[in-house]
């Protein structure tokens, strides 16, 4: 241990095409539980940009030529020498940049003689939270919105999950990566889309908003209304597009003009943030929640941040998102939700592996 009861937690993040290392400790107190000490985040934008896309095989190579530099920038800049236990990211993901961190972690736990505590990557999303704002009135829903994931969960006791909702198909970030890309606009297309989104009219375009509804008119409390699809709105944006540029006349290789593309833009981002939203507070009335959160790569999104607050003032919920810095992905929120599973006893079997589809919680 490094002195005081209070735990320090070195986390390693890999899943996808960040290469992060954070070192946090506990604070000794319960709403503010813990105190990122440092954060280092090797972006591989770079490496993916001209795929227009992550590819999966240079993800997993340039974590293995990362990962060494950016844990020991995270212990310097933490100007720590010793940590109590490594939490690492275990799934899901891409499996060989998983691989890579939970392999490091391993090795890295054995040569120290310190634990290492497996972590579900939408896991450290949700404390994400708790360290922008401390812990959450419970209960709470919590939206994970991500390029990979788009889940609802509903959370009765720290660190337990109930999935109530997720994604039938596009991941909402990956909707906006794509949307953006038919855009012309640069990758990643998240960030870009929110950019340009700030000039346009936001009903410009109509488009529809997807609210799926069980087949059984008569069990709405069966599983699926709560979950999400963001396909039929990605193919309306396309159709519009092709439609567009058909009646101006554009050349096939040409750029739409910049104001379609941020009438696009802000009409796409306004169906989408208003999907999201209405199935958060939806489920935030009907379980009678005490607050909701938006964590994930989607949540630094302006427009989603500034409804939501709107929202959580109208329906009187405190409305949790993490800091933006802390929004895609890290290792501080690895190694937070790493020290609140260790609190509750658990750490590594030996054998442990990566895993690309773990699952997170129960579902409900
Ligand atoms: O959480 P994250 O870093 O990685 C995954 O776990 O997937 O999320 C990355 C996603 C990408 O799809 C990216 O386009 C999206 O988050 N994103 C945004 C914004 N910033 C990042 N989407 C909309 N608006 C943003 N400002
Ligand atoms: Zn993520």
């Amino acid at each position: 241990m490094s002195g005081a009861s209070e735990m320090v937690v070195l986390g390693i993040e890999t899943s996808c095409d960040e290469t992060a290392a954070a070192v946090v400790e506990e604070t000794g107190h319960g709403d503010r539980p813990w105190r990122v000490r440092s954060s280092v985040v090797a972006s591989q934008t770079d490496v993916h940009r001209e795929w227009g896309g992550v590819v999966p095989e240079l993800s997993a190579r340039q974590h293995v030529r990362d990962i060494c530099g950016v844990v020991e920038r995270a212990l310097s800049d933490a100007a720590v020498e010793t940590y109590d236990a490594i939490a690492v990211t275990q799934g899901p993901g891409l499996i060989g940049s998983l691989l890579v961190g939970v392999a490091f972690a391993k090795a890295l736990a054995w040569a120290k003689a310190v634990p290492l505590i497996p972590v579900h990557h939408l896991a450290g999303h949700i404390e994400s939270l708790v360290l922008g704002g401390g812990e959450m009135p419970l209960p709470a829903i919590v939206l994970v919105v991500s390029g990979g994931h788009t889940s609802l969960y509903r959370i009765d006791t720290p660190g337990e999950y109930e999935l109530l909702g997720r994604t039938r198909d596009d991941a909402a970030g990956e909707a906006f990566d794509k949307v953006a890309k038919l855009l012309g606009l640069a990758y990643p297309g998240g960030p870009a889309i929110d950019r340009v989104a700030a000039q346009g009219d936001d009903r410009a375009i109509p488009l529809p908003k997807t609210r799926l509804t069980h087949p059984d008119r008569n069990a709405p409390h069966l599983p699926g209304r709560r979950d999400f699809s963001f396909s039929g709105v990605k193919t309306s944006v396309l159709r519009h597009v092709a439609a567009r540029r058909v009646a101006i006349g554009l050349a096939p290789d040409a750029q739409l003009p910049s104001q379609h593309v941020s009438d696009i833009a802000a009409s796409f981002q306004r169906v989408v943030v208003e999907t999201l939203l209405d199935r958060v507070f939806d489920a935030a009335r009907e379980f009678g929640a005490r607050s909701v959160g938006i964590a994930g790569g989607v949540s630094a999104n302006s427009r989603l941040r500034a409804d939501a607050v709107v929202r959580g003032t109208v329906e009187g919920l405190p409305v949790f998102t993490p800091n933006l810095a802390l929004s895609t992905d890290n290792a501080a929120m690895i190694a937070a939700a790493g020290l609140r599973r260790y609190r509750a006893g658990v750490v590594a079997e030996p054998g442990m592996s990566a895993d690309p589809a773990l699952v997170l919680g129960r579902q409900s």
